[in-house]
């Protein structure tokens, strides 16, 4: 494989659940600069690979945007096969956009390699289906981290119009019930966290826009939020597929 940089999605951490090309991409990398989301599993998949963290948690930045983006050129730059992986899709709420962006403007050849991101794999591995005839036609993804975020978004859009998708939302989860229930959400809508989606301590909360507030979830963990009708079809389905890596193990 040439040199090139590859913006790749890791999708929401299972090994199964990367593509083809990010694992052919992690197997040929000669550096890999990762993301605090994405475990060591999927890093040992690069074996030739220097790895370098460039992960934010917790709101605590260890390494700016605008100092990735300037790695990303400079590797590239130097002709290696460059991995920037990051958690889910790298143009889902991740910034890799502004990377892409900047490798552009560099002249840095690159390209992006989908992945399957956590606001559809969440939802999915709990039993959720995001669409669901009668129940929803569509849904909206959205990042909860502050209102000026979601608020254009979700003020807009009718009660129950469409299933809500939240990231980055636990800890601003009961400002988004409350936001919802004052633009005519009724507080019995279903809602629910998935943490840790297929990763081996994946956590499902079950509730209503009226309970999300006191939802007993670790503040710590990636969570996806789900908002609308069709969370309520997680009780029958999920029980009915082996959704866990502990159930499909014992396949
Ligand atoms: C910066 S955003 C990146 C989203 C990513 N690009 C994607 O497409 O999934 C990080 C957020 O994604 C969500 N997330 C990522 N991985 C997750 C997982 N395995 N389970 C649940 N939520 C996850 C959480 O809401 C987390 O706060």
């Amino acid at each position: 494989m040439t040199a090139l940089v590859s913006l790749v999605g890791a999708g929401p951490g299972d090994p199964d659940l990367l593509t083809r090309r990010a694992l052919a991409r992690l197997a040929a990398a000669d550096l890999v600069l990762n993301d605090a989301l994405v475990p060591g599993d999927l890093l040992a998949l690069a074996p030739r690979a220097r790895r370098c963290f460039v992960g934010k948690r917790a709101g605590r930045h260890s390494i700016d945007q605008a100092t990735i983006n300037a790695l990303l050129v400079r590797a590239g730059r130097r002709g290696q096969r460059v991995v920037r992986l990051k958690c889910g899709d790298p143009f889902v709420l991740g910034r890799g956009g502004e990377e892409g962006l900047a490798l552009a403007a560099a002249g840095v050849p690159f390209e992006v390699v989908p992945g399957v991101s956590s606001a559809l794999a969440a939802p999915a591995l709990a039993g959720i289906p995001v669409t669901h005839r009668g129940l929803a036609s569509g849904f909206v993804v959205v990042s909860g981290h502050a209102e000026g975020a979601y608020a254009p978004i979700l003020g807009e859009l009718p009660p129950g119009r469409a299933t809500v998708v939240v990231l980055m939302g636990v800890r601003t989860r009961g400002a988004i019930a409350g936001f919802l229930i004052a633009r005519g959400w009724p507080a019995a809508t279903p809602a629910a966290l998935v943490a840790s989606a297929s990763h081996g301590d994946q956590a499902r909360w079950l509730g209503t826009l009226a309970t999300l507030a006191g939802a007993d979830v670790d503040p710590d963990a990636p969570a996806v939020l789900v908002i609308g009708a069709v969370v309520d079809l997680a009780t029958t389905l999920a029980p009915a597929f082996a959704a866990t890596p502990a159930a499909r193990a014992a396949l």
